[in-house]
């Protein structure tokens, strides 16, 4: 018998209390996953309360929708892109809404799904999509890209030192189809680069594998482009919530509640404001909120989680 797939919801209470789940109000999980978040959530809002879950994965679709089917028509259950978030919405008729969650990256159940290429723990198909149905895979991009492009890549995503040795690597040995022979190749260059791999705690493809991952799924686009459309969603003193799970990630939400919070965008040697921008959000906190030491002992994967929330400003239309 094999295992029922599992992902632990990360700060789960932090979030119910982040997005101020209310009975009556109406939610937008945009990424599903296992339906942990939405189950605690959808409960919270109880009752009359409902919500509505996105995911690009058919698997994370039905296994959730079995999850949460107990619910009924409380919540609506959508497969989709989170940048698409606003057609998804109106669609489903969650407009305007009161809070909307995004839990980014991927869940326990697709790294450790046998075939899905997210994990170099395992040898199989070098493939990384979150939607296994469309667009191109790790192993497109290895054994397609110029060298410069994809040293830029690793560079930009991975933020690892040695982006131009791997690439050059990789163009001199391709084709590269299976996560044990990229995660080869990367360990052999770290062992030749001057300072070899130093007193690093991680595997030395770790870096490798998160900058494919996230060009594969062209993750940060996604966020910045969702940002937009979920605020443009949220109801009077709605709310939106972000887990990230990596600097870059962490970098674009900080940015885009920054932006938006702030009365004035003119340089800051402007003496007179010209921009007549007005701030539309209100950052809960300055700083992140991260796990408590407690959640990280019980589950080491919530160790680098940083939560972002920021509340809707704008009177109602
Ligand atoms: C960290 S898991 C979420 C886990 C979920 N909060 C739970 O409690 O089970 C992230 C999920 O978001 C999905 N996902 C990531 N990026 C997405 C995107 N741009 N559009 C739609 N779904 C996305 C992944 O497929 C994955 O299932």
């Amino acid at each position: 018998m094999t295992a029922a797939p599992q992902h632990e919801p990360v700060m789960l209470p932090e979030i119910v209390e982040a997005l101020a789940v209310r009975p009556g109000g109406r939610y937008v999980d945009a990424t599903l996953g296992l339906g942990g978040h939405s189950s605690a959530i959808v409960a919270a809002a109880q009752p009359g309360g409902r919500l509505l879950g996105i995911d690009r994965d058919p698997n994370a679709i039905r296994i959730a929708g079995e999850r949460l089917s107990s619910y009924g028509d409380a919540v609506v259950i959508a497969r989709g892109e989170f940048a698409d978030i606003a057609p998804i919405c109106d669609e489903h008729g969650f407009h305007p809404v009161d809070g909307i969650l995004f839990d980014l990256g991927v869940s326990s159940m697709q790294l450790d799904m046998p075939g899905r290429g997210f994990s170099f723990m395992r040898d199989e198909p070098l493939d990384m999509r979150m939607d296994p149905e469309g667009g191109m895979t790790a192993a497109d991009i290895v054994n397609s890209y110029d060298e410069a492009r994809l040293a830029a890549l690793i560079w930009e995503y991975g933020e690892e030192r040695n982006s131009r040795r791997i690439a050059r690597a990789i163009v001199a040995r391709r084709p590269l189809h299976t996560t044990a022979a990229l995660a080869n190749l990367v360990e052999g260059v770290a062992r030749h680069a001057p300072g070899g791999r130093g007193a690093e705690r991680i595997h030395p493809a770790t870096r490798t594998f998160q900058a494919l991952r996230i060009a594969v799924n062209g993750e940060i686009e996604q966020i910045e482009r969702a940002l937009v459309d979920a605020e443009g969603l949220l109801g009077p003193g709605g709310r939106i919530a972000v887990i990230s799970f990596h600097s870059l990630e962490d970098r674009a939400v900080k940015t885009f509640f920054r932006d938006r919070a702030r009365d004035c965008i003119c340089p800051p040697r402007q003496p007179v404001c010209t921009c007549d921008h007005r701030a539309t959000l209100r950052e809960i906190s300055r700083k992140v909120t991260r796990p408590t030491d407690d959640e990280v002992a019980r589950n080491p994967r919530a160790r680098s989680a940083r939560l972002r929330v920021a509340e809707n400003i704008k009177a109602a239309a």
